[in-house]
């Protein structure tokens, strides 16, 4: 079914409008509050596939109130690949026999207090086989608007083979403009139906999307292949954000993948810190779990309102891996208020227990005591220089410093202990 699975190697938080004079690189049209920030939300891929039906998203839905998830920031209820059916005499496409009416279903999502996202391609079919928007890009962003669509994911697919390589053989600049060209159509065909709607770009990272996607509508883009449920695809992932750190900002968001918290074998470490780093990259979060069946330990992780909060800062400014030293990295993302988070992660299978990794303040810019909070154990912590840490493997620490010292900042006199003056 998946005839183009090879090509995938791959809040609504009200901001105020002075956040918006934040953005580094003004997108082409203008956001709405719901656009700002990392969208947060669940989508139907990671854990149903094809065969996501009607059911489920509302089961979905009526989760996502029940468990808390809505109320701590998650929106958007997705619909990704296999809604689509056969387009009649006037090329109105329909839905498929899982989903007997998108308005009606839309209409459930919205009086959850919740939001609806759906799936298309540029291409005339879907990755999995079903049917793209090609040549009815008007058409088809209208029908969204009609149901009330919020946010829609464009997945490349078969424009590759059909319309890329079709048009422009062996000729690769030629085809990366066939492409932007066929995310421009959409955006301009989702800005002409007058209703704000989140807009995806899904094309695997290819041709330096993150240079260009802003400039043609994009709110979020795919930075790689398709996520997986194991620890060395969610790594390698994040090693290849690298150097995207710039591009990111409100309203336009490198997009790592959707989570897989709570899916396949993931440890509850690896669980914890798939999440927390993509709270340190500013990525949009979007579970990607069964709903009706998630365990309490996966709800503490995907409901960690201190984690979140580190995604959702108003400042959207996307964290950086600083340094490494052997498999443990050290990890920061700048805050708004000044403040700072940090996290060192154990990436490794195991270490050398005699010879423990030790933290260098310097190194992130800082100097003497940061008092902070452990964001897993929701206790205050203070980093010292040098400090050994022992981190279980694929684990991680994370701490927010409200108020960081860094050279030239006078440090706060220590506390007087009953034995005597602090030195
Ligand atoms: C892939 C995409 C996945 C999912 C799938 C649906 O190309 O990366 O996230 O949308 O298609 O067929």
């Amino acid at each position: 079914m998946r005839i183009f699975a090879s090509l995938s190697l791959g809040v609504l938080v009200l901001a105020s409008v002075s956040l918006l004079s934040q953005t580094p690189a003004a997108p082409k049209t203008p956001l709405t509050t719901a656009q700002v920030l990392p969208p947060m939300g669940w989508n139907s891929w990671n854990y149903f596939a094809e065969k996501v039906d009607d059911k489920d998203i509302r089961d979905s839905a009526d989760q996502l109130v029940a468990t808390g998830m809505k109320d701590a920031g998650y929106v958007y209820v997705n619909i990704d690949d296999t809604w689509e059916g056969e387009r009649d005499a006037n090329g109105v496409l329909h839905t498929n026999a899982k989903f007997p009416d998108m308005k009606a279903l839309a209409d459930y999502v919205h009086s959850k207090g919740l939001k609806i996202g759906i799936y298309s391609s540029p291409g005339p079919k879907t990755c999995a086989g079903y049917a793209g928007s090609l040549g009815h890009e008007e058409q088809d962003a209208k029908m969204y608007a009609d149901w009330g669509i919020d946010y829609l994911k464009y997945d490349l697919c078969s424009f590759i083979p059909d319309v890329m390589e079709k048009q422009a053989p062996n000729d690769k600049v030629a085809q990366m403009k066939l492409m932007v060209a066929a995310y421009e159509t959409m955006h301009k065909a989702l800005k002409a139906t007058g209703r704000p709607i989140v807009y995806s770009f899904c094309q695997y990272g290819w041709d330096a999307v993150w240079e260009w996607a802003p400039a043609t509508g994009g709110n979020l883009w795919r930075t790689t292949g398709d996520i997986q449920p194991k620890w060395d695809r969610i790594y390698a992932i994040v090693s290849q954000q690298e150097g995207l750190e710039s591009y990111a900002g409100p309203g336009h968001w490198n997009d790592p993948d959707m989570l897989e918290v709570g899916n396949g074998k993931l440890t509850l470490a690896e669980n914890r810190t798939h999440f927390s780093l993509w709270a340190m990259l500013a990525a949009p979060l979007l579970a990607g779990n069964d709903l009706p069946n998630m365990k309490p330990e996966i709800k503490a992780i995907l409901t960690n309102s201190d984690v979140i909060a580190i995604d959702q800062d108003q400042l959207g400014k996307q964290g950086a891996r600083i340094y490494s030293d052997g498999e443990v990295e050290v990890w920061t993302r700048h805050l708004s208020g000044g403040a700072l988070a940090i996290a060192v992660v154990n990436a490794g299978s195991d270490r050398y227990a005699t010879h423990p990794f030790h933290l260098n303040l310097r190194k992130l810019g800082l100097t003497g005591r940061q008092a902070g909070k452990d964001l897993w154990t929701g206790k205050t912590i203070e980093l010292t220089e040098n400090m050994p840490l022992e981190l279980p493997s694929h684990d991680l620490l994370l701490v927010r410093v409200d108020a960081p010292t860094r050279p030239g900042v006078l440090l706060a006199p220590l506390p007087k202990t009953i034995t005597g003056a602090a030195q």
